[in-house]
C-alpha cells in the first residue's frame, strides 16, 4: 500500500516536471477558457477544454515559454463581441480573426493588448467609422489588415503613427471619406499598402507615397482616381505589384513603370491612358500584364518577349497597332494571350503555343491575316480559341481535331478555306463552335460533342452529312 502511494507521487511530480506542465501559465489557461465562455464556445474552440490544460496545443494556440503568444482563428464562425480578457495573455503579438461574423464597431478592446503586432480582422462584419484614437493599439504593430468589412467615413490620421508598420490593408470597405496621405507616407518600413475598392472622394494620386521606398505592393484600384501617374513615384523601386485598375486616370504610362526591375504584376486596366507601351521596357519579372480597357496606341514591344515569366498577357480593348511581335510566341510559361479589340495586322506568331501551356488565346476584331499555326494546342492545354472577326485565311490546323481540351471555338468572319477537321465536332469538352461567314468545306457533322450548346456554321460551302 505504502509502496504503491509512493509510486504515485513519483509519477505526479514526473508530471509536473515535464516540460510541457512546467512550461505553462495558470493566468494564460484561466484566460483562455474566459475568452472561450464570452464567445459562446463555438466548435472550433471544442479542444479547449478543462480537463486537458496543455493550452499551447489547443486549436488556434501557438506559446512561446509556455505563454500564449499567437491566437489564429481564421473562419472559426465567431460571432460574439471581442472580449477584453483577451488582452489577459500578455504576450499576445499575433492575432488573427479573419474570415469570422464580428460585427458592430472597432474592438477598442484590443488597446489593452500591449504585445500585439499582428492584428487580422478582415473579411468580418465590422462598421461605422475607425476611432480617432485607434493610435492606442500596441506601438508594437507591423501588420494591421481590415480589409472586406464595412467601416465607414474618413480613414483617422492615427491609423499612421505606428513606427514599426509594414502593412497597412483598408481595401475593400466602405469609406466614404479621405484618407490621410501624408501620414501614410512616413510611415518608412510600410511595405504593403491598399486602399482599394472603397468610396473615397475623388483625388489624385498622392505624391507623398513617393517616400514609401520599401513599398511591394501598391493596390489602389476602384478608388476614383484621377489625373496621372506621378512622376515621383519613380522612387518605389522595390515594387512587386503596382495595381491602379478601374480608376479615372489619364495621360501616358510613365516610362520608368516599365523599368521597375522587381515588378511582377502590372495591373492598369479600365483606365483612360493614351500613348504607346515604352518600347525598352526592362521589367523582365512580370508575371501578369493587364493594360486592358484603355486608349494606348501603337505597337506591343518586341521586348515582352524577355519577360520569361509571363503568364497573362491582356491589353485588350486598346488602339494598338502593328503585328504581334514572334518573341511573344518563344514565351515559356504564357498561358492567356487576350489581345482582341485593337487594330493589330499580320500573322500570329509562327510557333504560337509550342513553347508554353497556352489555354486560352483571344484576339477577336482585328486586322489579323494569315494561317493559324498548328502548334496552338501543341500542350494539350488550349481550352478557349476566339479569332473571329479578322483576315484569317488557309485551312484550320489539322490537329485541332485532338485538342482534347477545347471548350470554344469562335472563328467566324475571316476567310478560311478548306476541310473543316471533322474531328472537331466530337471533342469531349466542347461547348461552342463559331464558324461562319467563312470558306470551310467538309461535311455536316453526324457525331456531335455531349457538352455542345451552341454551333453557328452558315455562310460555309459544307455538304450534306453521309452518316
Ligand atoms: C502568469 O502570468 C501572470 C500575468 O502575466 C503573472 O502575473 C504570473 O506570475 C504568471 N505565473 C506563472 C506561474 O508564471
Ligand atoms: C490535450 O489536447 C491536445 C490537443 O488537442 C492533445 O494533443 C493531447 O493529447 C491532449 N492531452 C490529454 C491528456 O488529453
Ligand atoms: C457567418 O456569415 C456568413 C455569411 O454572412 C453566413 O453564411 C454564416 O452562416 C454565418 N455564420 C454564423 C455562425 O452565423
Ligand atoms: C512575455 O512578456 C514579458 C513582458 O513583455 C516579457 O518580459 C517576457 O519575456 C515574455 N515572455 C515570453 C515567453 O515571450
Ligand atoms: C491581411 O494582411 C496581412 C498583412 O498584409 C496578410 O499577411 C494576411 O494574409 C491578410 N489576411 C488575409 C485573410 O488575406
Ligand atoms: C458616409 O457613410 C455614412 C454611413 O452610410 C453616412 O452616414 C455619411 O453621411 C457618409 N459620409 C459622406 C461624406 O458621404
Ligand atoms: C522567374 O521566376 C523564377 C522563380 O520564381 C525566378 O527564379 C526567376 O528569376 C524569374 N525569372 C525572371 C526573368 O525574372
Ligand atoms: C481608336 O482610334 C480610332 C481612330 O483614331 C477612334 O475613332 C477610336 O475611338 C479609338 N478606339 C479606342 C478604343 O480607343
Ligand atoms: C464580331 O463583330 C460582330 C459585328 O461587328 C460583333 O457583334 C461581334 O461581337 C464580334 N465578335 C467578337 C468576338 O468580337
Ligand atoms: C477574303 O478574301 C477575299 C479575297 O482575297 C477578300 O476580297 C476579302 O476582303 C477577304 N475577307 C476578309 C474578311 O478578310
Amino acid at each position: 500500500m505504502v509502496h504503491s502511494y509512493l509510486l504515485l507521487l513519483v509519477f505526479l511530480s514526473f508530471i509536473s516536471s515535464s516540460p510541457s506542465m512546467s512550461q505553462t501559465n495558470s493566468s494564460d489557461y484561466e484566460t483562455l477558457l474566459t475568452v472561450k465562455k464570452a464567445w459562446g464556445s463555438p466548435s472550433a474552440l471544442s479542444s479547449w477544454i478543462s480537463q486537458n490544460s496543455s493550452y499551447c496545443s489547443w486549436a488556434g494556440v501557438s506559446c512561446n515559454n509556455g505563454r500564449v503568444t499567437k491566437l489564429s482563428f481564421q473562419n472559426f464562425n465567431i460571432i460574439n463581441p471581442i472580449p477584453a480578457s483577451i488582452c489577459s495573455l500578455k504576450n499576445l503579438s499575433y492575432l488573427d480573426l479573419s474570415y469570422n461574423n464580428l460585427t458592430d464597431q472597432f474592438p477598442t478592446v484590443l488597446y489593452g493588448c500591449s504585445a500585439l503586432s499582428y492584428l487580422d480582422l478582415s473579411n468580418n462584419l465590422f462598421s461605422g467609422a475607425l476611432p480617432a484614437d485607434i493610435d492606442k493599439l500596441s506601438s508594437e504593430m507591423e501588420h494591421l489588415n481590415l480589409s472586406f468589412n464595412g467601416f465607414t467615413g474618413s480613414v483617422p490620421s492615427a491609423i499612421a503613427v505606428f513606427p514599426k508598420l509594414k502593412s497597412l490593408v483598408l481595401d475593400t470597405n466602405s469609406f466614404n471619406g479621405t484618407y490621410p496621405a501624408s501620414a501614410i507616407a512616413e510611415l518608412n518600413e510600410l511595405e504593403t499598402l491598399t486602399l482599394a475598392d472603397n468610396h473615397f472622394a475623388p483625388g489624385l494620386i498622392p505624391d507623398e507615397f513617393s517616400k514609401l521606398t520599401n513599398l511591394k505592393t501598391l493596390w489602389l484600384s476602384g478608388m476614383s482616381l484621377t489625373g496621372g501617374i506621378p512622376d515621383k513615384l519613380s522612387s518605389l523601386t522595390e515594387l512587386t505589384m503596382l495595381a491602379l485598375y478601374s480608376n479615372k486616370l489619364h495621360g501616358e504610362i510613365p516610362a520608368w513603370v516599365w523599368k521597375l526591375p522587381k515588378l511582377e504584376f502590372l495591373y492598369l486596366y479600365a483606365n483612360s491612358f493614351t500613348g504607346g507601351i515604352e518600347p525598352e521596357v526592362t521589367c523582365f519579372k512580370l508575371q501578369q500584364l493587364d493594360l486592358s480597357s484603355n486608349l494606348l496606341t501603337g505597337t506591343i514591344p518586341e521586348a515582352i518577349g524577355k519577360m520569361k515569366n509571363l503568364t497573362m498577357l491582356y491589353l485588350y480593348y486598346n488602339n494598338l497597332t502593328g503585328s504581334i511581335p514572334p518573341s511573344i510566341g518563344l514565351l515559356p510559361n504564357l498561358a492567356e494571350i487576350w489581345l482582341f479589340n485593337n487594330m493589330l495586322s499580320g500573322p500570329l506568331p509562327p510557333e504560337l503555343g509550342k513553347h508554353s501551356p497556352l489555354g486560352s488565346l483571344e484576339v477577336g476584331n482585328n486586322l489579323l491575316s494569315g494561317k493559324l499555326p498548328d502548334t496552338l494546342c501543341y500542350n494539350k492545354k488550349l481550352y478557349d480559341l476566339v479569332v473571329s472577326n479578322n483576315s484569317f485565311s488557309g485551312v484550320l490546323p489539322a490537329n485541332i481535331g485532338d485538342c482534347h481540351t477545347l471548350d470554344n471555338i469562335m472563328a467566324y468572319n475571316n476567310n478560311f478555306t478548306g476541310e473543316f477537321p471533322e474531328k472537331v465536332w466530337a471533342l469531349p469538352m466542347l461547348t461552342i463552335v463559331m464558324i461562319q461567314n467563312n470558306g470551310f468545306t467538309g461535311t455536316l457533322p453526324c457525331v456531335i460533342s455531349p457538352n455542345m450548346i451552341r454551333i453557328q456554321m452558315g455562310n460555309n460551302l459544307f455538304s450534306g452529312a453521309v452518316c
